[in-house]
């Protein structure tokens, strides 16, 4: 597939066949996420991947967005290990350019994905890194679902208006 097709067909799943997700995939999708452009290219992203599902129903419960992941084979926990910060500002930002690779890849794979973000809310940075009894410089970014999913589709949301040639007026 090429790169423009996946972009134009990622869309969120929030259902997902029962059907397994191959370990290469979710390396796949890893792979990518660790590409992307970070601030001093500090890489400050780590990856907890869940299988269990007893572990996924316990995650689902974090906030009334997350409900989800009860339902997913795999979920993605993305991390920020303060250990590798080298300018604390932009982690973030970082990790953001790496998600969106990881969906693209999935895309490609022929698989489904939800985004449910945990920072940078605090009480659910606290309860989701409590949850995964992470040690104390790392925190959680957001979950990620992942799965087998027939909810990648065109949508075009392109917008002409939103863009400013030159000036803003
Ligand atoms: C930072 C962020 C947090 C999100 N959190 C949730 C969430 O908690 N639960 C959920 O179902 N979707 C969540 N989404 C997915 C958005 O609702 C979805 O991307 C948006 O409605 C556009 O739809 P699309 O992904 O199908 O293009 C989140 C997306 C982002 C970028």
């Amino acid at each position: 597939m090429e790169l423009k097709e996946a972009i134009k067909l990622r869309r969120s799943a929030r259902t997902f066949e029962s059907k397994p997700v191959e370990r290469e995939k979710v390396e796949e999708m890893l792979r990518a996420a660790m590409q992307a452009p970070s601030a001093h290219n500090q890489q400050p992203w780590e990856f907890l991947v869940v299988e269990n599902p007893d572990k996924l129903k316990e995650l689902s419960e974090l906030h009334k967005y997350t409900a989800p992941l009860a339902g997913a084979p795999v979920g993605i926990v993305v991390l920020m290990n303060r250990k590798r910060l080298k300018v604390e500002a932009f982690w973030q930002q970082d990790i953001s350019a790496a998600v969106q690779n990881m969906m693209l890849q999935a895309v490609d794979l022929g698989l489904g994905t939800l985004w449910m973000g945990v920072a940078p809310k605090e009480e659910y940075m606290g309860k989701a890194k409590e949850m995964c009894q992470l040690p104390e410089d790392v925190e959680v970014f957001g979950l990620f679902a992942v799965g087998y999913s027939d909810k990648n589709r065109v949508k075009d949301r392109f917008d002409a208006s939103r863009i400013h040639w030159g000036s803003y007026s």
